[in-house]
């Protein structure tokens, strides 16, 4: 795979697939720019080398076409900001706007291209959508490796146009660092695994049980994981058809020999919002009309001290609702006994994207852990050993 480090883009103009999908508040300001500033080595590399960049990028769902709310134009100044560059806009992804103003786009410049979904071209991977992009430069850069899970029209089909296709510092950091984890882990592995459902990382947590020495689960799937053991979880979130697949996990970790470890207890509420009353109970042992929304302080204790023993761990998913800060005490602590552990015992750790990733980086752990991934659903399927659509294309 040719990668960033060894390609010089002296006088070219690099179509850049970054993953600019932030998330925005409702003035459409950034809330966690990490995305942004993790593709500050690719950008600089290409500016310095005497080239220029055309940044592509999508930004949340929408479904029919132009929309306010998902429009990249707002991220232009704050772009500029971190590039240290004005930033120039193409209203629309290709057409004349995005041709004129890549056309005339100077060495050290940057323009950055609007929406890439405003086109359900994109999704579909259509090729002419995709050779109307590739036109617009001649270098194809692939960073974007949180979208890297999706064969679009910029993630993937677009490479095909291209003899130059490079591979982003991001793209190779994940990737590298996802290995690392996979391949190369030093024992004791944990994983701890977050969340609401089981349905959403069974196939990972079934890739682990070769792997890891110690397997904890909080968040939410741990009330299937209670119901399986014929526990009481009140009117907490659970996957009622997924008993069954709870109970042969617990077999399998059983059989491979992998120490299971699940919450001892949890803190339940009367409402699923940050001021409903609050108790501790066992697990297994929540009230009627009440529901699980972190793990109790004994859980907590039990984890961390898993955690500060061990030397390689994965951490993907939150171990509550942590968005409450009343219930974000679990997901919090464990951010700290990663940290600890990774500075402490020199353990290395590896922050799974989506949930995990925001709250190290809310946390300002972000810089204290061994690395916090950009992905999400894209570490995971790489995780359960699937072939990204936008690494394959790089490869061919
Ligand atoms: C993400 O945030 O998961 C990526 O940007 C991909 O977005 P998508 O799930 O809408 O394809
Ligand atoms: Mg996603």
């Amino acid at each position: 795979m040719q990668t960033v480090s060894n390609f010089n883009f002296a006088g070219k103009k690099a179509l850049v697939r970054v993953d600019f999908n932030v998330p925005l508040n409702e003035r459409f300001e950034i809330t966690d720019d990490t995305r942004i500033k993790a593709t500050i080595p690719t950008i600089q590399k290409i500016l310095s080398d005497g080239g220029s960049a055309i940044l592509m990028s999508h930004l949340g769902r929408p479904k029919d076409g132009p929309t306010e709310k998902y429009s990249l134009k707002h991220l232009v100044t704050p772009l500029s900001l971190v590039f240290g560059v004005k930033v120039k806009f193409a209203t629309d992804c290709i057409g004349e706007d995005a041709t004129s103003l890549a056309e005339a786009l100077q060495p050290g410049e940057i323009l950055l291209l609007e929406n890439l979904r405003f086109y359900k071209e994109e999704e579909k991977g259509d090729e002419v959508f995709a050779q109307k992009l590739a036109r617009l430069g001649n270098v194809w850069v692939n960073d974007a490796f949180g979208t890297a899970h999706r064969a679009h029209a910029s993630t993937a089909v677009m490479g095909k146009f291209f003899t130059d296709k490079v591979a982003g510092y991001v793209m190779q950091a994940e990737l590298e660092n996802a290995q690392k984890i996979l391949e190369y882990s030093e024992r004791p592995f944990t994983a701890i695994m977050g969340g609401s459902k089981i349905s959403d990382k069974i196939l990972i947590i079934e890739r682990l049980l070769d792997k890891v020495d110690n397997l904890i689960i909080g968040g939410g799937m741990t009330y299937t994981f209670s119901l399986a053991e014929g526990g009481k979880i009140g009117k907490s979130i659970s996957e009622p058809d997924k008993v069954s697949l709870a109970k042969e996990l617990i077999e399998k970790a059983k059989a491979k020999g992998v120490n299971l470890i699940m919450p001892v207890d949890n803190v339940c509420a009367d409402d699923f919002s940050n001021n409903a009353n609050r108790q501790t109970v066992n697990r297994g042992e929540i009230p009627d009309g009440w529901e699980g929304l972190d793990i109790g302080p004994e859980s907590v204790k039990l984890f961390q001290d898993v955690i500060a023993k061990s030397k390689t761990i994965l951490w993907n998913g939150p171990m509550g609702v942590f968005e409450f800060p009343n219930f974000a005490i679990g997901t919090n602590a464990i951010a700290d006994a990663v940290v600890k552990a990774t500075e402490e015992n020199g353990a290395f750790s590896l922050i799974g994207g989506g949930d995990s990733a925001s709250a190290v980086n809310n946390a300002g752990y972000g810089d204290r852990v061994s690395y916090v991934s950009t992905g999400g659903g894209a570490l995971l399927e790489y995780m359960e050993g699937k072939v990204l659509p936008g690494v394959a294309a790089l490869e061919a």
